[in-house]
């Protein structure tokens, strides 16, 4: 049947429903998809997101959290292909998100910053790329405050709950930005960057997480006593729900946490928000995760009318958060020992079979864009709703890179 649908794709120019087998066929993917978005938006300040209602692209400016990501996929596709064309693609997607190096106003620059400049620095060692990151890591270190040993993602958020508006909120996301850290303390010698990142993921750590190694989305600090006055959802199902992504990005951040500073306790935690993920009992067979672990599951109640439209029916599924489970577990892996090893590399090997697989990978008339269908932005807020996103490709094709040393 696979063997059917690949002849079927090659044949008709990919008209019907694509099964990528391999590396080889995800990168050849990448490589028409990516050009066909530097071909439609020519000017690299707009930068691809999502896709519309109506098939086209939706961009972004680069303040956007999710800037990186198109610059970062081309450097991955020079990474494996090897084709200088796409270094010079890669450069000029690039070198357009340079002013974020004095950017303060959000904690995202890890993923801006790193997911571009870093690449483009780890695989060109151009000395300018290592300044800008510098930098960009200056820059998010002024997001750092003593009294809640977190740095601030967001200047406020306004609760589901009853509209109180903090003005110190820290997302579990903002583990994803501690990389850039360790990186600028590395190549400087300068181990501030790196204190930060460690107070950050200990403070994290204690407050973020619930028993069972599930995450709050959402902790909100006193800025002067660091007292934590909220745990919340921004884009969860509930305040007490398990938000897919978000335990995604929890088990990426710890297992960079130990890979950083070999310290345990890190992989202790990165295994267990692995088991708890590996374990829950409402993944899907194909293991791509509903947006929510606990979408539409009466014991909790759900944060907001959108939420609630979200946990009915056929509840969508969050590729995204997949595609960032299967990448880090193919890091977290590496530090298991052999018996662990083998599940967790087994269950990684299945998401991203399932991602391959025509109910995730969507066909050319789907999108002649992006790679990867059925992800959710936030339900909670009723928008991007199974939809294609540019950084569920980016953790795809960074974990199918990963998986080339297990196949
Ligand atoms: N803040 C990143 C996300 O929505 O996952």
């Amino acid at each position: 049947m696979r063997f059917f649908l690949v002849i079927i794709s090659i044949v008709t120019g990919l008209q019907q429903p694509f099964f990528a087998q391999s590396t080889e066929d995800v990168f050849k993917l990448a490589s028409t998809r990516t050009m066909n978005m530097v071909r439609q938006l020519k000017d690299s300040t707009k930068i691809p997101v999502t896709q519309k209602a109506d098939g086209t692209i939706q961009w972004a400016n680069l303040y956007d959290w999710r800037s990186g990501f198109f610059a970062g996929n081309m450097w991955q596709l020079l990474e494996y292909t090897k084709d200088k064309a796409w270094q010079a693609e890669a450069r000029r997607w690039t070198a357009a998100l340079e002013p974020l190096q004095y950017f303060t106003e959000h904690h995202d620059l890890g993923f801006m910053v790193y997911c571009s400049y870093g690449a483009g620095y780890r695989l060109t060692g151009d000395e300018q790329y290592k300044k800008i990151l510098v930098q960009a890591a200056k820059s998010l270190s002024t997001r750092f405050n003593d009294a809640t040993g977190t740095i601030k993602s967001w200047n406020t958020f306004k609760s589901w709950k009853d509209g109180t508006v903090y003005s110190y909120p820290v997302i579990i996301d903002n583990m994803m930005n501690l990389e850039l850290l360790f990186f600028a303390s590395r190549v400087t010698g300068d181990p501030a960057f790196r204190d930060i990142a460690i107070k950050h993921a200990n403070t994290t750590l204690q407050n973020h997480f619930r028993k069972d190694f599930s995450s709050y989305h959402v902790v909100c600090y006193d800025i002067v006593t660091g007292k934590v006055l909220a745990r919340e959802t921004a884009q969860g199902y509930a305040h007490e729900s398990a938000w897919s992504r978000g335990q995604a990005w929890a088990l990426y951040g710890y297992t960079v946490m130990y890979r950083e500073t070999r310290d345990k306790k890190y992989l202790r935690q990165a295994q267990g928000i692995a088991r708890y993920l590996m374990n829950q009992p409402n993944t899907p067979k194909d293991l791509i995760p509903y947006w929510d672990y606990h979408a539409g599951n009466n014991t909790y109640a759900p944060c907001t009318p959108n939420a609630e439209k979200y946990g009915k029916g056929e509840i969508p599924r969050d590729a995204s958060a997949g595609a960032i489970m299967a990448s880090a577990l193919l890091e977290l892996c590496d530090y298991a020992k052999i018996n662990e090893k083998k599940k967790i590399v087994a269950y990684a090997k299945q998401i991203l079979e399932s991602l391959s697989s025509p109910q995730f990978l969507a066909s050319h008339q789907e999108s002649p864009f992006y790679l990867l269908k059925h992800s959710v932005g936030s339900a909670a807020h009723g928008g991007e709703i199974d939809v294609p996103l540019i950084y569920a490709d980016y953790y795809f094709l960074e974990a199918m890179l990963r998986m080339k040393k297990h196949s």
